[in-house]
């Protein structure tokens, strides 16, 4: 497979819509690492203010080693996990005393240092030194589950390594820090956990759980719950005695069989909603004709609510090519779910 379209798509992104974050744009690896590190605990506009009294108070690693354990978990006040702090300390003394006050430019070195794990190791290593190592965080979870449309639980075994597999082979080997950088940014400011802005995403023409209607059910977590709940909205586009059908890949439940066009949401979807999620998909002018009563579709992991909506595109609409124009006549010939065989028995005529 070849993955050079996802950092090439991804970079020229981030180098014009990135946040402006004060450790960005350098390459000191103690201002990155306390940055990465107070990231862990907390989000951005949080993180800011921290970030701003540790460096002032400590502008070098040499002096953080030297602070008194007090003084630093006084300063880390308020973000919680407070071996991280106490961790800091220890870490900066490693530096002082193992690497001569230089943070090391080896992956394995960097995860040496106390509290450094895989993921603050990839980050220092990629962002100050260059270093080819994927980070693997929530965001990136969330932004290659998506884009890739893999359903293979994150807090799973498999899934950690499939994702860090897939992190890996999409690294650009150019610029190994602004591309990790740039997945997360993603994650943090376009492809958000609800309601992402597809329409600012500059792989949404790639993105399989976009396509298949999949986005709200990405990424799979394995220890919440023993059985899904999932909420399909399918949409019912009948003209001249046809309709539209597309056919279900990826790893997903009903793999080849042909369904109407999905959009899958969070929650039971509003008819209101629902002319959001039209819209933020395909753009406006669509109207919602019939909402019919909800069907409840039982798996052995899942359970699917399923909401079918008679809707009309608008004028010029352009029809995505995944979509096939099916006669009602030639609806025999197309397997589908039984879910969906039930309504195409009742709701066609
Ligand atoms: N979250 C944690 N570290 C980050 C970084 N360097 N860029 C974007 N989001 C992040």
């Amino acid at each position: 497979m070849s993955t050079a379209w996802f950092s090439r798509a991804l970079l020229p992104w981030y180098r014009e819509h990135k946040r402006p974050l004060p450790w960005r744009d350098q390459r000191d690896p103690y201002p990155i690492w306390l940055s990465e590190v107070i990231l862990q605990q907390t989000r951005v506009d949080q993180g800011m203010a921290y970030w701003h009294r540790f460096v002032q108070r400590y502008p070098t690693v040499k002096e953080l080693a030297e602070a008194p354990e007090d003084k630093i978990l006084r300063l880390w006040q308020g973000l919680g996990y407070y071996s991280r702090a106490r961790n800091l300390r220890t870490a900066a003394r490693q530096v002082v005393e193992q690497h001569g006050g230089e943070f090391p430019a080896s992956f394995e070195a960097l995860r040496g240092l106390k509290g450094v794990g895989d993921y603050t190791a990839a980050a220092i290593g990629s962002i100050a030194f260059g270093l080819v190592e994927p980070v693997v965080d929530g965001n990136v979870y969330r932004v290659l589950a998506r884009v890739f449309g893999i359903a293979t639980p994150i807090d799973s075994t498999a899934g950690r390594k499939e994702f860090r597999g897939l992190a890996a082979a999409l690294m650009d080997h150019t610029h190994p820090g602004d591309h990790n950088q740039a997945v997360m940014e993603l994650g943090a400011i376009v492809c958000t956990p609800k309601d992402p802005r597809c329409g600012q995403c500059p792989v949404a023409a790639r993105c399989i759980a976009r396509k298949e209607g999949r986005i709200a059910g990405l990424p799979v977590k394995a220890g919440r719950t023993k059985v899904r709940e999932r909420h399909f909205n399918y949409l019912h586009i009948g003209a001249k005695g046809s309709l539209y059908l597309q056919k279900r890949t990826g790893k997903d439940i009903w793999h080849g069989l042909y369904e109407l066009p999905l959009i899958e949401s969070d929650k039971a979807a509003t008819p209101k909603r629902l002319a959001a999620l039209l819209e933020e998909r395909f753009g406006p002018g669509w109207v919602i004709v019939k909402k019919h009563d909800p069907v409840k579709h039982v798996l052995s992991h899942q359970v699917i609510h399923a909401l079918f909506w008679e809707v009309q595109p608008p004028k010029g609409f352009k029809v995505p090519k995944e979509w096939i124009k099916v006669s009602v006549k030639e609806l025999d010939g197309y397997a589908v779910p039984r879910l969906m065989e039930r309504y195409l028995e009742v709701g066609r005529a």
